[in-house]
């Protein structure tokens, strides 16, 4: 999990920087991950427990393929749109899982997890 993040915050990195082969790249990179490591990744032992082996396969099957047609695309605003969505659908999976602690930023470029000291501007 902690490489999908870091994939995560590289392809924003780089789209941001107007890099946008390796925004492509890093989500191609992220999109393997996810099929290796969302599976295994450590689920409460107890609280919310919902569906997150549908949440991780509806993941898989229509999140990263959006982002990867946007970061293939080219197309700026259209990049930031899917991030922002990959994102949103990152954090549902983390609140669903007990960890709405580590909060995803919908805004490429900035760190993966959120590090913004509590309380300021995101
Ligand atoms: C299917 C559910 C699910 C999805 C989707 C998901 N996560 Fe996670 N994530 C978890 C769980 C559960 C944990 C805590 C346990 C663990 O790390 O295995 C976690 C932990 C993390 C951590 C902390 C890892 C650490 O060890 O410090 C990061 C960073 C992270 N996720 C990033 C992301 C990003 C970025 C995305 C979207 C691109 C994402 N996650 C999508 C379930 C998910």
């Amino acid at each position: 999990m902690l490489e999908i993040g870091r994939r995560f915050e590289l392809a924003g990195r780089a789209a941001a920087a107007g890099r946008v082969e390796l925004a492509a790249f890093e989500v191609g990179e992220l999109g393997e991950l996810v099929d290796d490591d969302l599976p295994r990744a450590e689920l409460p032992k107890e609280g919310p427990t919902a569906d997150l082996a549908g949440k991780a396969d509806a993941f898989a099957r229509a999140v990263v393929p959006d982002l990867l047609g946007a970061a293939k695309g080219r197309e700026p605003g259209a990049f930031a749109a899917a991030f922002a969505r990959t994102a949103a659908a990152c954090n549902d999976c983390h609140q669903a899982s007990g960890h709405g602690f580590v909060e995803v930023p919908s805004v490429p470029g900035k760190p993966v997890p959120a590090m913004d000291p509590v309380g300021a501007q995101p």
